[in-house]
């Protein structure tokens, strides 16, 4: 059984506005059509994605996606972009295909599964939701109203049997409107089965849906919080950065790369929070690529890690342990520097420090010791 998806992303966006067509919006770091795709290709019955875009679009699909999916080209309505969508499919062996909105970026994977177990019993298959409001007609002055009992919202993915879809788009009388592809099976005389919809399918259209959407999704992140700490140790003749920002001292701190040890320590607890190991295996320290290196792209590169796996960085808590320099004249600097790397408001970004009483060896300023808090929200 092969099963393809076709997302259809070839719209123009024009009721949502914004410069860029609505499918490549960023929503939840990343353009909105990656999470569909995303979705579709990671579910263990899709077999191949394809998705259709607009004339002129290769160049933002290609920077969405590098050459990991299938373009094909749409068309001037929606009907034609899906048809583009199956013709591209022919000869493939396709048996099932799940055609999808770009515009509908959060996917369940039970929706799919629902999808895919009515297709034994149908060559159709649609997602719904109940109808929750009072129906009534009406323009300026309230009419009659409509019994709700019965109507169904009608969501995408739609599923179907490749061969009965195709027959129906090649049979549509063209100049006709097709309101959805599912009503173009039931015109060939075909059943489509109902399955539960999700609130989470709901569509993007205005301006106002987008925030809606990351509020949605926020909701369905769990929080996670991990730990790191390092040292690093002080010499003469060395300089001292400290959380990307260099701090007039006596001494600075030595180790391969910039040795900055509040950014070491951020970005363990940044990478610990998606169990991605520690700084050492993501930037070997006998690496000669990174002596010396500016510790800013370690930090960027787990605060990446996390954005990609859907992650939103809630907060950072970092303490730094020494006896000299003293911490208070920088810590705004030092703040507003680690807020900087991560785009996140200075708020999110605590500063402490304290000394071990001179005790240990940051007591007897042999070295610096740093440990930080990161608090995320992932998907499950
Ligand atoms: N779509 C498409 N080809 C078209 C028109 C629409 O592939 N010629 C896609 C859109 O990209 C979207 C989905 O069909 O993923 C649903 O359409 P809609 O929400 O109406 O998107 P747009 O047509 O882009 O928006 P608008 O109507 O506001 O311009
Ligand atoms: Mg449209």
């Amino acid at each position: 059984m092969t099963t393809a998806a076709l997302i259809v992303a070839a719209g123009k966006g024009e009721r949502a506005g914004g410069t860029v067509p609505k499918q490549f919006t960023q929503l939840c770091g990343k353009p909105m059509l990656v999470h569909s795709v995303t979705a579709m290709s990671s579910h263990p019955a899709i077999t191949e994605t394809t998705v259709v875009i607009g004339e002129g679009q290769e160049d933002q699909a290609r920077s969405a996606f590098g050459e990991s999916v299938n373009f094909v080209t749409g068309g001037a309505e929606r009907r034609d972009s899906v048809r583009a969508g199956l013709e591209a499919l022919v000869g493939k062996g396709v048996t099932r295909v799940l055609i999808h909105d770009a515009a509908r970026p959060f996917l369940p994977a039970a929706v799919i599964d629902a999808l895919l177990e009515a297709l034994d019993r149908a060559p159709g298959a649609v997602p719904v939701l109940p109808v929750a409001d009072t129906l009534a007609k009406g323009d300026t002055i309230l009419g009659d109203n409509v019994p709700r009992a019965g109507l169904n919202r009608i969501q995408t993915p739609q599923a179907f049997h490749f061969d009965a879809i195709l027959a129906a788009h090649r049979a549509w009388p063209a100049g006709e409107e097709a309101t959805d592809d599912a009503q173009m099976l039931r015109r060939m005389g075909q059943d489509v089965m109902l399955v539960p919809g999700d609130p989470m399918l709901e569509k993007i259209t205005h301006p106002a849906d987008f925030a809606a959407a990351e509020a949605r999704h926020a909701a369905t992140l769990i929080s996670r919080s991990a730990t790191g700490f390092d040292v690093h140790r002080f010499e003469a003749g060395q300089e001292l950065w400290l959380g990307g920002i260099l701090i007039p001292h006596d001494k600075g701190l030595s180790g391969h790369s910039d040795a900055d040890v509040a950014l070491h320590a951020i970005t363990d607890a940044l990478l610990g929070t998606i169990g991605a190991g520690d700084i050492g295996m993501h930037f070997p320290p006998g690496d000669p690529k990174w002596r010396g290196a500016a510790s800013a792209q370690f930090l960027e590169h787990a605060a990446g890690l996390v954005r990609e796996q859907g992650g939103i960085i809630d907060f950072i808590d970092l303490t730094l342990i020494c006896e000299a320099p003293k911490i208070g004249p920088h810590r705004e600097a030092i703040r507003a520097s680690i807020a900087a790397i991560l785009s996140l408001p200075v708020s999110r970004v605590s500063l402490k420090a304290t000394t071990t009483e001179r005790l240990g060896f940051t007591g007897r300023g042999e070295g610096m010791a740093a440990q930080a808090t990161a608090t995320v929200r992932l998907p499950e």
